[in-house]
């Protein structure tokens, strides 16, 4: 045992003067609320978690029974954490007894790089109850390979950039560096149209769950936010099956699929006690993470031409693909 973690210590001397000279060569940048980003495996991550990224993907072991919820930021992660969570775990726990009731989705659903490999270089991860369910932002390209090759499930969500822009940018500016200036929308709008945000270019991360998907539609279950609201009932069976834990027919009956529908919904989520007041172990309030869950909202703060102009790009980019967004 000694031993052991003798060894551990060794490697993770070793990991820090990698990342320590890793991070001396990549190309780095400001994210839009002043922390440091940088380019690593083609994506824009925060330095600062550059550790817990490489630690997850070289130490992850995926288990069959595994979810694991990906995501571009703003697209829908907190609603798909608290919906898998609630999903998965029914049997165990009834509405009325539910943990959400007094943890934010962020608290059940942890993210594998920013909380758990970031925390500890080897987390407990096999004392999580099963099924064990993670969330990243990780591009699919950078998965650690025991996600690709085992059998756990991939759910992705993305959501039309322009909406998730607009969103991305109200978050940057709430949790900006102490003391600075917020970001303007037309700085942070050049800097989406060059894909230079967190876990970005945007296009590039959903082409290739996209792709995957294509490729796999057992194991990737790709998600749009507007589809989830607009036909919710059909799209929680949908992930229920995906996921292994189909409703009954006695469940349908019941009424199961719209109790959890409703549960889960941005009105209900963003009502609750532990959300408007309760704070995520970060210190970052969970009331941060609801703000008005609306699909077409971007037409409130981008003019005609940055709408166009974002729209096009991502039509250049997704061209080809069979993937495409609403403009609504
Ligand atoms: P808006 O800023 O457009 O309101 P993420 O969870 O990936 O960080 O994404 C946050 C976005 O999802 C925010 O969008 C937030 O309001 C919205 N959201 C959070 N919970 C939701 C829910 N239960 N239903 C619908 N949207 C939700």
């Amino acid at each position: 045992m000694e031993k052991k973690i003798e060894s551990l210590g060794e490697k993770e001397e070793e990991l820090s003067n990698e990342i320590e000279q890793l991070l001396a060569m990549l190309p780095k940048a400001k994210n839009w609320n002043g922390v440091e980003l940088c380019q690593y495996q083609g994506f824009w991550c925060q330095s600062k978690y550059l550790c817990g990224m490489i630690r997850f993907q070289r130490h992850f072991e995926a288990q069959d029974s595994d979810i694991i919820l990906t995501t571009f930021p703003k697209c829908g992660t907190t609603w798909l954490k608290a919906l898998i969570f609630t999903i998965a775990n029914r049997s165990k726990y009834s509405l009325k007894n539910s943990p959400l009731l007094s943890q934010g989705p962020h608290e059940l659903v942890l993210y594998l790089d920013y909380d758990l490999f970031m925390r500890d270089p080897l987390p407990a991860l096999e004392d999580f109850p099963k099924p064990r369910i993670f969330a990243t932002h990780t591009p699919y390209p950078s998965l650690p390979n025991s996600i690709k090759n085992s059998n756990c499930r991939i759910v992705y969500i993305c959501r039309n950039p322009l909406d998730q822009f607009v969103s991305h940018w109200k978050f940057m500016v709430r949790v900006r560096v102490r003391n600075t200036e917020p970001i303007s929308i037309d700085e942070a709008f050049e800097m989406a149209c060059q894909g230079r945000q967190e876990f970005g270019p945007i296009w590039e991360q959903v082409l290739a769950y996209w792709k995957a998907s294509k490729e796999e539609p057992h194991k990737v279950l790709f998600l749009k936010y507007e589809d989830l609201k607009e036909n919710n009932k059909f799209y929680v069976k949908k992930l229920a099956d995906f996921i292994g834990y189909p409703f009954t027919e006695d469940e349908e009956k019941q009424g199961k699929i719209e109790e959890i529908s409703k549960f889960c919904s941005f009105d209900n989520m963003s009502n609750l006690e532990v959300n408007k007041n309760g704070a995520h172990p970060t210190g970052l309030k969970n009331d941060i993470f609801f703000r008005k869950g609306l699909v077409g909202d971007w037409k409130n703060y981008l003019t005609t031409s940055m709408s166009e102009r974002l729209g096009k790009i991502i039509e250049e980019k997704l061209s080809g693909s069979g993937l495409t967004f609403k403009k609504t």
